[in-house]
C-alpha cells in the first residue's frame, strides 16, 4: 500500500509513519549504503588548524588550505575565532525554531525560492520528483539590516542569537575566501573582488528521525552553487563527501566548521579546485541539525575563470555567466549528481 504524505512538513509527519510514505523512496540503484555509512569512520577530512593564519603561521596554513581544496574540496577548521557561546546560542535557538508548534512554524512556510527568508521542506516542492527527509528555514543574512526585519520573531532570542552568528559567519568567511585566493596565487582580494557585493544566506536543516533510512536521504547528493559553504552540524553524523568514488562521513567534531569549495570557485580556479558532491543521511533514533552558511557572488557578478590561471596547459574551462544565470538554473533542475557546473563549460 502506498501512504502518501499529509502534512507540508516533515518534521511534523515523521512521528506519525512507521513508513517512509512513497514519494520519500528512491529508486533501488540510488538508495544509502548504511552499511558502509556506520562502519566507515577511520579516514575523514583534513582538519586545519587557522591559529597564527594572521602572523606567524600563514605560509603553512595556505599551504594546507591548497592542499585540502585540491584533494577533497572539503576541510575542517579549528581555531577559528567564533567564539562557542555564540556557536551554542545558534544551535539552541534552531532547536526552539524547530520545537515550536506545528501552527507557529507555518507563519514562516513558503514554496518561492525567490523569498528571501522561509521554511520549506526536501529541496525544490514545486519541481522534484522525488521528496527528501528534510525541512529547512532559509535566510538571507547580508547586509544584516536589510533582513533581519524578516526573520521570525519566535523564539524571542531568534533574531538577535542569529544575526550575532551570521555576524560571525562573515568575518570567517571574508578570512577564507582570502586566505583560498592566495592559495590559489592570486591577490589576496582577487576573489572577494570577483564576487561582486557578496550576498550571504543560511539554511537551518532539520532531519527528524525516519522509520526507514536505507530508502531516503535527507539531500542527495549535490555541490554547492555558491563560493563557499561553512557547515555546523550537531553531535549526530549525516554528511558525506565523496572522495575517490567512496563516501565518507564526516564525523561531527566539536568547535570545528566544516568547509567546502562551491562551484563558484571551481570556475574562478579554472579546476584547480573542485566542488565536491556530498549528500546527508538520515537515521531512526535523532534528529540532526545542520547549519550552512553559503557564501555567494553578487546576483550580477560576472564569474570566470582568472586569467593569471589560464594558461596554454590550462585553457579556460568555462565560459563566463551571472551568478543570477547560475543560481536560478540550480534550483531548477532540482539536485542531481551531473554538477550544475557542466552546463557552462567552454
Ligand atoms: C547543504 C548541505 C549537508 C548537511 O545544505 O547544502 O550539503 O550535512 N547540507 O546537512
Ligand atoms: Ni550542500
Amino acid at each position: 500500500m502506498s501512504i502518501t504524505a499529509s502534512k507540508l512538513l516533515i518534521a511534523d509527519l515523521a512521528s506519525t509513519v512507521d513508513h517512509v510514505p512513497s514519494n520519500f523512496i528512491r529508486p533501488v540503484h540510488d538508495r544509502p549504503n548504511l552499511q558502509q555509512f556506520q562502519s566507515f569512520n577511520a579516514s575523514s577530512i583534513p582538519i586545519i588548524d587557522l591559529h597564527g593564519l594572521h602572523v606567524s603561521n600563514r605560509s603553512e596554513i595556505i599551504q594546507n588550505i591548497a592542499q585540502a581544496c585540491q584533494n577533497y574540496g572539503f576541510f575542517q577548521v579549528v581555531n577559528h575565532g567564533v567564539p562557542e557561546d555564540v556557536v551554542d546560542k545558534m544551535v539552541k535557538v534552531s532547536k526552539e525554531f524547530f520545537d515550536l508548534a506545528e501552527s507557529e512554524r507555518l507563519k514562516n512556510y513558503s514554496e518561492d525560492s525567490s523569498k528571501t527568508t522561509r521554511l520549506s521542506t526536501s529541496f525544490n516542492v514545486k519541481t522534484e520528483k522525488v521528496s527528501n527527509w528534510r525541512d529547512f528555514l532559509r535566510l538571507h543574512c547580508h547586509p544584516l539590516e536589510d533582513y533581519v526585519k524578516e526573520w521570525p520573531t519566535n523564539p524571542p532570542s531568534f533574531r538577535e542569537d542569529v544575526a550575532e552568528y551570521s555576524r560571525n559567519m562573515r568575518r570567517l568567511s571574508m578570512t577564507l575566501v582570502e586566505a583560498i585566493s592566495e592559495s590559489l596565487g592570486l591577490e589576496k582580494d582577487y576573489i572577494d573582488k570577483a564576487l561582486g557585493k557578496h550576498g550571504q544566506h543560511m539554511a537551518i536543516n532539520y532531519y527528524p528521525p525516519c522509520p526507514e533510512p536505507e530508502l531516503t536521504y535527507g539531500l542527495p547528493a549535490h555541490t554547492d552553487p555558491n563560493a563557499i559553504t561553512i557547515l555546523l552540524q550537531n553531535h549526530v553524523p549525516g554528511l558525506q563527501v565523496l572522495k575517490d568514488g567512496n563516501w565518507l562521513t564526516v564525523n561531527p567534531v566539536p568547535n570545528t566548521f566544516i568547509i567546502n569549495i562551491g562551484d563558484q570557485i571551481q570556475v574562478i580556479s579554472n579546476d584547480r579546485y573542485k566542488s565536491v558532491l556530498h549528500r546527508a543521511l538520515v537515521n531512526c533514533e535523532k534528529e540532526r541539525m545542520s547549519i550552512p552558511t553559503f557564501y555567494c557572488p553578487s546576483p550580477d557578478a560576472v564569474i570566470g575563470p582568472a586569467p593569471t590561471l589560464i594558461d596554454h596547459d590550462h585553457p579556460a574551462q568555462y565560459t563566463k555567466f551571472s551568478y543570477r544565470e547560475y543560481y536560478d538554473k540550480f534550483w531548477n533542475r532540482g539536485l542531481s549528481k551531473e554538477t550544475c557546473v557542466d552546463m557552462f563549460k567552454a
